[in-house]
């Protein structure tokens, strides 16, 4: 029963139980050949059946698809592969940034009406493939190229406003179609650039800010779905994001990965280049009590090899492991005092020791 009312009579979404670090789900995009402007490929192309084995051997539980990946056309085809995989399916979402030239301007805000009304036909028609085919768990719906790329480009109210309004179409139509109980809680998953230069949202606080344009009623049934690296590309801290979207009561979902900072969507493991960002998010996870399946959204390296296609992940999925036990050496007592007295070196002192193991 994905809605429930809570004691103030809200409908509030209700996710299947997993213990943090007991279910991770990734996408069939996450295994793949690479290649790209600046890369040939490295690797051979890989069967569904091949690919959803890769996801199961790198200790994921659950799948996440697009629906250029998995069309509704072959969905009941594909759950076939699922099952036999021993997999299930906890997210789906339409891919409103590779179908066809008239997205590369926007989806919901695009300021073509013709575009924003494709891109809701897109999500419904995959929200109903999730709820009656997949089973799946939540619906992500990712800005991509909704944004834009220089001056006079759109009018900036309406884009905002009618991203808004796009999400708010397809949940009345699921509530008439499917009544809260069976409706699929939608993640919004911001990114500040790429593939345009101003996503739209770009990161938890407008995220929250475009939910907020919904009407009240409708509100409930849409929150966020935060990636490690989106955050570092906005400059912000992840664990940071997650907290926000908590004290909003929007951390629908979450995708782990990682990245260098201010640059590219690099999609690295979750844990790579700076473990301590693995490490304060896993706490983060555990403070905010986030108990379902944790998305790992991370891509081949570019050296990877035909036996590495699912390296990325499995990393991820040790990493998170490792990240967790080294969250555990956190003695609550002490960073809560340490925090209430704003030791900041007391607390640069406790971030050393328990990353380092050492004592010092
Ligand atoms: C794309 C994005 C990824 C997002 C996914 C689902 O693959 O790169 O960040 O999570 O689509 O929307
Ligand atoms: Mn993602």
């Amino acid at each position: 029963m994905p809605f429930n009312k809570d004691d103030a009579g809200r409908w509030v979404p209700v996710f299947p139980r997993h213990e943090l670090g007991t279910a991770f789900a990734a996408g069939v995009w996450n295994i793949g050949p690479g290649g790209g402007r600046f890369a040939p490929a490295m690797r051979p192309v890989l069967s569904l059946e091949e690919t959803l084995a890769g996801l199961k051997d790198a200790g994921c539980t659950h799948v996440e698809f697009h629906d250029t990946e998995a069309e509704s056309a072959d969905a009941e085809k594909i759950m076939a592969a699922v099952n036999n995989a021993g997999l299930k399916v906890h997210m789906c979402t339409a891919n409103l940034f590779k179908r066809g030239p008239e997205f590369a301007n926007g989806n919901f805000g695009s300021p073509v009406a013709a575009t924003r009304a494709e891109s809701v036909r897109r999500t419904k028609d995959y929200i109903r493939t999730g709820i009656e085919v997949f089973g799946a768990q939540v619906y992500v719906y990712w800005m991509s190229s909704n944004g834009f790329g220089g001056p006079f480009q759109v009018n900036y109210k309406d884009l905002y406003q009618q991203t808004a309004d796009g999400l708010s179409e397809v949940v009345s139509w699921m509530l008439s179609e499917y009544g809260p109980e069976r409706a699929l809680p939608i993640a919004i998953e911001p990114k500040p650039n790429e593939p345009v230069s101003w996503g739209a949202p770009a990161d938890c606080g407008e995220t929250l800010a475009v939910i907020s344009l919904m009407p009240d009623e409708l509100r409930p049934f849409v929150g966020t779905n935060l990636e490690t690296c989106h955050s570092l590309m906005a400059g912000k801290r992840y664990a940071a994001e997650l907290g926000l979207a908590a004290a909003a009561g929007k951390c629908f979902y979450v995708h782990l990965n990682g990245g260098t900072g201010l640059k590219f969507d690099e999609d690295l493991a979750f844990g790579d280049n700076d473990f301590g960002v693995a490490v304060e998010s896993v706490h983060t996870l555990q403070e905010i009590g986030y108990d379902t399946v944790v998305g790992i959204d991370v891509q081949p390296l570019s050296t990877d090899t035909a036996a590495q296609q699912n390296a990325s992940i499995a990393r991820s999925v040790r990493n998170f492991r490792r990240a967790r036990e080294v969250a555990a050496r956190i003695d609550a007592a002490e960073l809560n005092a340490l925090r209430a007295r704003a030791d900041r070196a007391g607390l640069s002192e406790l971030y050393a020791r328990i990353l380092s193991g050492v004592d010092g």
